[in-house]
This record gives C-alpha cells, structure tokens and sequence, in this order.
C-alpha cells in the first residue's frame, strides 16, 4: 500500500499532458518554464504513436545549454526561451495514485526532475475541477515535477532532420493514434495556452506534416 504524500504535487506538462490532464488534478494553470529547449526527439513505441517495429515520435525536454551545443540551430534556429505547457496540482491525498499511473503511462524513457514553474496568473485560463479553488492566491514560480527524456536514455534520438522527421511522423501510428494527430493536438493546445506560447519546431513540423499528407493524397487521386 502506497504512503499518503504530505504536500500537494504540481506536475508539469509540455506534451500530450497539455490536452490529457492526469487523473485527480485539482487546478490547471497555463504557464511555462525556462532553461529547456523542446524536440521531436524521442522514439515512443507500442504504448503511443507507434509500434516496436516502426516507432513514433514524441517531444522531450533538453537542457538548453546541451542544445545550444548541437548543430539542430541549422535548421531549427529559434527555440523560444520559454517553454509553455500546463501544470496540474495533484491533492496530497492523490499523489501516490497519480505518480503511478503517470510512470506507467509515461516513464519509460523519461526521468523525474523539478523545475520552477510561472503561472501566466490569468484566471480566465485557469481551469479547476471544483469551482471552490481559488487560484490567485497561488504563487509563483511553482516547483513542479516534469519528466525529461535525458540524451542518455536508449529512446532519445538527437538532432533529426526537419523533412525526415515529418515524413516518418506521417507514416506513424500506434494503439494511441496517429502521430500525426499527437502533433496536432500539440499545436493546437499551445497555441490555446496564451497569445505566445506557440513554438516553432512544432509549427514547422506540422507543416510539413501536412504538405507530406497532400502531398500523398495528390498522388493517390492522380492514381484514380
Ligand atoms: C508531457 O508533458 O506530456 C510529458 C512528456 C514526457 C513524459 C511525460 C509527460
């Protein structure tokens, strides 16, 4: 039997999280955290976007001094320096259950770090499960738990080509969906999150993903 955790957790997302919540959260909050820099950049097999054989991708955090070491700048010049996401607070009473569903729905690949959080302190994006919260007393930075997939992990993948990655999100799918539809979703619920909170990699890739789709279509039509 798990132990009762003494303080409330706040839990950070940046991807799929954004727009599947965990379970129990009492208090959502826009926001974003500084210092990482967010790629396409990991593989994610049976359990999402992909299968063992084929294997989609994912996004994954990295330290921005790493990125600023690699050569992605060539393609992917600008990397904001906030990374905009969504963090959830998770009653004490709910941290061991919520813990263990999020590292079996996620942990592979992933490691636990703490990071200091800013709300975007706009309570017309707040959203709580009991309308009793009340979320300007909240303050902020937040420390909040993110999930990291290191470069030392065996499902981190480095610096990818733009066009590549596109086309093999494209030709993704798994249990979870197409992988297409998770960068999508990513899009979409960024560009929900505040006027700013857009981020170029995604943007571009989805792009691209969608010139890759019309692209097949084109071609098959033609065949018709
Ligand atoms: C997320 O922010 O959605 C997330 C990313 C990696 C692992 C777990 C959650």
């Amino acid at each position: 039997m798990s132990e009762i955790a003494d303080q409330d957790l706040w839990l950070f997302g940046y991807g799929s999280l954004i727009w599947k919540p965990p379970p129990h959260y009492d208090l959502r909050l826009p926001g974003y955290i500084e210092g990482f820099v967010r790629r396409f950049w990991q593989v994610r097999s049976e359990d999402h976007r992909g299968t063992p054989e084929a294997p989609g991708r994912v996004v994954t955090l990295l330290e921005r001094s790493f990125w600023e070491s690699l050569t992605d700048q060539v393609s992917h010049a600008s990397a904001p320096p906030k990374v905009w996401g969504a963090a959830y607070r998770i009653p004490a009473a709910r941290v061991a259950e919520v813990t263990e569903y999020m590292n079996i729905r996620e942990i592979n690949g992933y490691t636990i770090q703490y990071t200091p959080f800013h709300s975007r302190a706009d309570p017309a994006h707040t959203t709580t499960s009991q309308q009793t919260t009340d979320s300007t007393s909240i303050q902020s930075p937040i420390k909040c738990l993110v999930y990291i997939g290191l470069p030392t992990n065996p499902q981190f993948l480095g610096p990818q080509d733009p066009q590549a990655l596109a086309e093999h999100i494209v030709a993704s799918r798994g249990p979870s969906g197409e992988n297409r539809d998770y960068l999508y979703e990513l899009e979409t619920a960024l560009n929900e999150l505040s006027p700013e909170s857009g981020d170029e990699h995604v943007s571009d890739l989805a792009r691209r993903c969608r010139e890759v789709e019309m692209k097949a279509k084109g071609g098959e039509d033609e065949k018709k």
